[in-house]
């Protein structure tokens, strides 16, 4: 007789939302309270500020790690069909019958229309147009993103922090998209230690990488890492062999938490890479001012005797820019600390911004331009080394992820135009002048979003609380007054509100990250955890090819002239 499992209760999925209600849980199933869960009424008490509770959220197993927690909710078919042993056991788990779900819901289902396509959204990059399955979160276009169900000021409160009150680990929020379930703080620190577990380079993505002039730009080398990592690809090694489609999910799994894992290693290369450039250039430098140096030495020694002075500045310099050598990994980490330690950052709120960087920056549902490549690279069955180094192609673009790197440079230079003691008027003066010589005011709009994102929100409050003084956040504060009336006033822009580009470059600049074209390499590092989650549950539920229809501008034209 196989032990009977624990029974759980799932929220209901595709991101339905539940008014105070316990979502459905198969009938047979009640209470939907797992051992440390949190009951609605519970959850109210500790979040009186969160207002009316639309959902519930199950706690972890305490007992399971990440790996085995994913294994009892993904159903592998082909056993069921053939095993009644694990038949019976699914049926007593009975939530985690996604595939079944799917299949259900495609064949009740398949026929329901979801709304219009016009042609409208055939022509405008297929806005509003629904048409992907994306389980790990999801947008709203007033609300903003839910992680599984839980909004941003939800995972801060719900998700463990390194300290009490903190900013979220990653590491909860890889655990909340994979399995819709809140670890606790011990699943948290495993699953950091796992990730160190599996973070070893080989030296050969090093090689590719230096392969590269130090002034490629940092999106460049980052992918071309993340593509040398594909050597190792278990995904390609077990297709290669054959493997039964029902298994796709375990070395998809193996080859995303790898991912994930290393991605701050190479991320990191690439920084300090760039840092060793000056440090080169620097030894060059002070090379030069020591034999220069004596030679002034021998010079001023008989006049003012003020030879030691080349050898100060030296030394300066040497501090300015640290050692510039490779940081080794510190194990007793976290996630985003390790990397904030790689990258030669280690003041505690850099740490905790790291932190907070990585959780909101790694999802954004299915259909922005990377989290888009990665599900569709991955159709064809691309493991997700090669999903995720498309993706970071789509994030190297200026209306993408290089929009915080956009923002940066674009307040460098009013800074640099104005100075920073900057009037409402000469900031106004310098939106107008952005957008008349043909430019987007980066930072701002979105495709999906209609009100301020609330990644820029937390990012602000982070600021409040620990840079409330900083000159470049008044900046940005003031240009959250000044951009959005001017943007409505264009009359064309459908959200005149702050993205999460608006804000990260200034928070990252006071910390001493000051280096503006390598910000994008940071949400890259992110978004690792969004897109590898999904890849996972793409190949678990077996999600199809991608291949949309399209059609001729003739076609259209005349499709539209009978239509009418
Ligand atoms: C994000 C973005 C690409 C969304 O584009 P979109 O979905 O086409 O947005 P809209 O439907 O509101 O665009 C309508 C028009 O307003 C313009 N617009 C949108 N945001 C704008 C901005 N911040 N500054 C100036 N013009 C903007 C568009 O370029 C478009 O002009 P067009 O009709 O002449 O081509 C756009 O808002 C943008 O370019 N923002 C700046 C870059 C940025 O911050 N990107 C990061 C996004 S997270």
């Amino acid at each position: 007789m196989p032990t009977p499992k624990r029974r759980r209760c799932f929220r209901g999925s595709f991101g339905s939302r539940i008014d105070g209600v316990i979502p459905e849980c198969g009938g047979a199933l009640e209470a939907p309270v797992s051992s440390g869960g949190l009951l609605v009424g519970d959850f109210a008490q500790q979040s009186s500020s969160l207002g009316s509770i639309r959902w519930l959220q199950v706690q972890s197993a305490p007992d399971l790690d990440l790996h085995s927690q994913l294994k009892e909710l993904i159903p592998e078919q082909q056993s069921m069909a053939s095993n009644v042993v694990v038949e019976t056991l699914f049926s007593i788990c009975s939530l985690s019958l996604f595939q079944e779900r799917l299949k259900k819901l495609k064949s009740d289902h398949g026929k329901v229309q979801l709304g219009n396509i016009t042609a409208d959204m055939v022509i405008g990059g297929m806005r509003g147009m629904t048409g992907l399955l994306w389980e790990t979160s999801l947008l709203d276009p007033d609300e903003g993103i839910r992680f599984r169900g839980l909004s941003i000021p939800e995972c801060q409160k719900l998700l463990p922090g390194a300290k009490a009150g903190g900013e979220p680990l990653p590491e909860g929020l890889l655990w909340l998209l994979l399995t819709g379930k809140v670890p606790n703080k011990e699943q948290a620190d495993g699953l950091s230690a796992e990730l160190c577990n599996r973070a070893k380079i080989p030296d050969h993505v090093f090689k590719a990488i230096d392969a590269l002039p130090v002034a490629a730009h940092p999106m460049t080398q980052f992918a071309t890492g993340v593509m040398a990592l594909q050597v190792d690809s278990e995904f390609q090694k077990a297709y290669e062999k054959g493997m039964p489609k029902a298994k796709f999910w375990e070395p998809t799994y193996e080859d995303s938490m790898n991912l994930i894992a290393r991605l701050p290693t190479v991320a990191s290369y690439v920084y300090r890479r760039q840092i060793s450039f000056f440090f080169l250039f620097l030894s060059l430098y002070m090379l030069t001012l020591l034999i220069f140096g004596d030679l002034v030495a021998f010079y001023f020694i008989r006049k003012k005797n003020i030879c030691g002075l080349p050898y100060v500045c030296c030394g300066i310099l040497f501090r300015i820019y640290k050692d510039g050598g490779i940081i080794p990994p510190d194990n007793s980490l976290d996630y985003a600390a390790n990397f904030s330690h790689m990258l030669g950052f280690d003041d505690p709120k850099m740490l905790e911004l790291m932190r907070l960087y990585v959780t909101i920056h790694s999802d954004h549902e299915g259909g922005n331009v990377s989290a888009h490549t990665a599900h569709l690279v991955g159709s064809a069955l691309s493991d997700p080394y090669l999903s995720f180094a498309a993706a970071l192609n789509g994030l190297a673009g200026p209306l993408h992820g290089l929009a915080n790197q956009e923002v940066l440079l674009w307040i460098e230079s009013l800074v640099k135009e104005v100075g920073e003691d900057i009037t409402t008027d000469q900031l106004k003066d310098y939106v107008w002048k952005t957008l008349k010589s043909g430019k987007v005011v980066p930072g701002y709009g979105h495709g999906v979003l209609r009100k301020t994102d609330p990644r820029y929100t937390c990012q602000r409050e982070f600021a409040l609380k620990h840079l409330p003084d900083d000159p470049l956040f008044k900046l940005v504060s003031k240009l959250y007054e000044v951009v959005p009336p001017i943007l409505t006033e264009l009359g064309k822009v459908k959200n005149p509100w702050p993205n999460v580009d608006a804000h990260s470059g200034v928070l990252l600049k006071y910390f001493g990250l000051s280096e503006a074209r390598y910000f994008t390499v940071l949400f890259g590092v992110s978004r690792s955890i969004g897109i590898g989650s999904q890849l996972i549950w793409d190949r678990a539920l077996g999600l199809p090819l991608e291949r949309p229809k399209s059609v001729t501008m003739d076609w259209l034209e005349s499709y539209c002239k009978k239509a009418a």
